[in-house]
């Protein structure tokens, strides 16, 4: 797209791409899969989406808009449901009034997991928590002129992830107990950025997507994964849902695939695993 009168924010005749929530995993994964875009990576301190962009914001004329801030405390979530939607809803909607081309990002968590077979774009979303309800407004929020980008199990060399828990209780303890009945797909954020940026130069249609990492597992058999591939001599114990007693009910089965034609393919989850701990120096 070209702009005769640059604004402010565009340094030079690039694309011109926003990221809000920069300093999350995604977030920061996007600005690697997109360096050689001209970036403006704003954190919750630099922009909180909760309130509209300001006017430097809403003339910044963006090429592209990367929507990675949320609340992503779903247990949090039910205990105060409005402010997750405050930030979840009002906060894509503040980026969708940016009006340009949109990637949103929403959640496995947006169905009931009844299924037990991969879900696909088409399939009716049942969110069972406060957080999958946000984040299902959230997808209409952005509109129907935005990627929306379903994925799940995010984990990354920085933030709050189960993979950073789990290297930091496998140092420390000889047993773990993870829960073993709920089956999904973890997902290494720097393969979804790199799908993320296929999907958005390819130009494909606007919609919803699901991307995931390839394969699929529970959580006890993602932390013996990692404990495995990082070398620590941690045991783990198969626990249910129920014995963890966490607040926000989850889906048993949320394994994503995409149906589209197109739609870009993640390496299977244990190459995201090796890939994150990789970078991690390990
Ligand atoms: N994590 C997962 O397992 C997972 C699974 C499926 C989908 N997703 C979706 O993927 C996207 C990225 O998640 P993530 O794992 O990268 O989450 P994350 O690491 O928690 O990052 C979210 C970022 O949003 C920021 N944020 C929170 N409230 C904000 C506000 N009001 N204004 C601006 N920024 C705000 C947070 O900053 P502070 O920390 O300073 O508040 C944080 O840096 C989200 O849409 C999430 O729902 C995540």
């Amino acid at each position: 797209m070209e702009h005769d009168h640059p604004h402010p924010l565009r340094a030079g005749r690039g694309r011109l791409v926003l990221i809000t929530g920069a300093r999350g995993q995604l977030g920061r994964a996007l600005q690697e899969a997109f360096a050689g875009d001209e970036l403006v990576a704003l954190g919750h301190e630099e922009w909180d989406v909760t309130y509209p962009p300001s006017d430097t914001l809403s003339q910044g004329a963006f090429d592209l808009v990367l929507h990675a801030a949320a609340w992503t405390d779903v247990d949090g979530a039910e205990s105060d449901p409005q402010r997750a939607s405050a930030v979840n809803v009002g906060g894509t909607a503040n980026a969708a009034a940016l009006g340009a081309p949109l990637v949103a990002f929403s959640t496995d968590y947006v169905f009931d997991g009844r299924k037990r077979e991969p879900y696909v774009e088409s399939d009716p979303p049942n969110p069972l928590s406060a957080y999958g309800r946000s984040k299902l407004l959230a997808e209409a929020a952005a509109g129907e002129d935005a990627w929306v980008v379903r994925t799940s199990w995010l984990f990354g060399p920085t933030g709050r992830n189960f993979l950073r828990t789990m290297l930091e209780l496998g140092a420390s303890r000889d047993e773990v107990a993870v829960v073993d009945d709920q089956r999904g797909c973890p997902t290494f954020v720097g393969h979804l950025a790199a799908a993320v940026r296929e999907l958005v130069d390819a130009a494909r249609p606007r919609g919803v997507w699901h991307l995931a990492a390839g394969g699929d597992c529970t959580w006890a058999d993602f932390a013996e994964a990692i404990f495995a591939e990082a070398g620590l001599a941690c045991r783990v114990r198969r626990i249910s849902t129920r014995e963890l007693a966490r607040p926000a009910p989850r889906p048993a089965y949320s394994v994503l695939r995409s149906e589209r034609a197109g739609a870009p393919v993640l390496p299977h989850w244990r190459e995201g695993l090796r890939a994150c701990l990789a970078e991690l120096g390990r």
